[in-house]
């Protein structure tokens, strides 16, 4: 196998928290696992060829990516499982694998039950061939009722950390976060306490947050997450950078895309055709300043997200080497201020959790 080739994915970042360089384009393993249902819920993504999904993970590395994100629950093991097979072929040290836990109880009573998440543990070390994770996530931030699992859970991922097993800690940050909206009596205010309770208690060194060209603005007095984030010494990984794909696809000319019921896009509200065509028409105006190539669009929603946080790690999707490929090739030259500046006069939601629906 060939060694990772740093003129192809020529950006490199030191992710705070972890103090290692890395990519600043990341491999998201999710896709890759392929359909699945986890407790009811659809979880999966339709129609992923495993050696097209191996093979893009073998392509995403020679292109020079260093940081790969997988979860116990992606293809429920799937994933990890194709990424363990990277993993024998390369060398594993020059990479940070990160994975999760949180969501996946087994015949147990909760996903963060002690044993389970102990299994969980074992299991994606084993499914990955590895013995320790660089980025061990919190998928979760349901600890039971009354937060009952959540001492024992810390005390876990304490030990864990004193171990060497995880070398480091990842949350999830909310959709919509600002700091100073933790004073207060609605939706907004129970969240934000609810996640800087959390991170207060485990100290994360990683978050998770979703970002892209659509994503809320925020004031300047608002302490946003990538503004936390660096106060408190945390690094980033950004996802939905390509809106799951909506950002960077011709809209409304093709045919409506149908989901299994193993496809976690199946019951989400900005798949339905409605919220295509008003999607069509708030990115109108970059279609007609970009035409309407993949590769063009992948441009500009990629350098958005990495311009707006020079420190971040942008996470990736993709189920086949072509998709890899027009990614991490696509970069070209920066975006000007003028061009954020267009970008930042379409229309975008206002940041509140119930204002989902025009979020991607
Ligand atoms: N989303 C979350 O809640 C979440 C949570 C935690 C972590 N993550 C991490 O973030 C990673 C990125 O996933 P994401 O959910 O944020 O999605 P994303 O990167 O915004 O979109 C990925 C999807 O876009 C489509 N796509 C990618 N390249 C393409 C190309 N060249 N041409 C056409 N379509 C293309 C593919 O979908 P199709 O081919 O099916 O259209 C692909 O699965 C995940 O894998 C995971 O590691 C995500």
């Amino acid at each position: 196998m060939r060694k990772g080739n740093a003129m192809s994915c020529p950006q490199r970042r030191v992710l705070p928290g972890l103090d290692r360089e890395v990519s600043a384009i990341g491999a998201g393993c999710w896709t890759l696992g392929g359909p699945a249902r986890n407790n009811g819920v659809s979880i999966g993504w339709d129609d992923v060829d495993p050696e097209a999904a191996y093979a893009a993970l073998v392509h995403a590395h020679e292109l020079g990516i260093t940081l790969f994100d997988t979860a116990d629950v992606y293809g429920l093991g799937h994933s990890e499982r194709l990424l363990g097979r990277l993993l024998r072929q390369v060398d594993r040290n020059h990479l940070v694998i990160s994975s999760k836990v949180g969501y996946f109880a087994g015949t147990g009573p909760h996903p963060y039950h002690p044993r389970q998440v102990t299994h969980q543990l074992a299991t994606t070390l084993d499914n990955l061939g590895t013995d320790h994770l660089d980025i061990y996530f919190l998928h979760s931030d349901d600890f039971g009722e009354n937060d009952h699992y959540l001492p024992e859970v810390l005390e876990l991922f304490a030990r864990w950390r004193v171990q060497g097993v995880i070398r480091a800690v990842g949350m999830r940050a909310p959709h919509f976060f600002a700091e100073q909206w933790a004073v207060g009596d609605d939706d907004r205010a129970r969240q934000a306490r609810r996640f800087l309770r959390l991170f207060h208690a485990f100290r994360p060194e990683v978050l998770t947050v979703r970002y892209n060209l659509l994503s809320p603005l925020y004031g300047p007095d608002e302490t946003d997450i990538f503004t936390f984030a660096r106060q408190h010494g945390a690094g980033v990984l950004i996802k939905q950078v390509l809106g799951q794909g909506l950002l960077i696809r011709e809209l409304g000319t093709e045919r409506p895309q149908t989901f299994s019921v193993d496809d976690h896009r199946c019951g989400d509200p900005r798949f339905s055709q409605q919220a295509l065509r008003r999607l069509a028409e708030r990115l109108a105006p970059l279609r007609a300043r970009y035409g309407t190539s993949t590769a063009a669009l992948a441009r500009v929603a990629l350098r958005y997200a990495l311009q707006h946080a020079p420190d971040a790690v942008v996470l990736v999707g993709f189920r086949d080497p072509e998709q890899i490929h027009t990614t991490l090739t696509c970069l070209g030259v920066p975006l000007t201020d003028d061009e954020i500046a267009e970008i930042r006069a379409i229309p975008h939601p206002h940041p509140h959790p119930h204002s989902l629906e025009g979020d991607q």
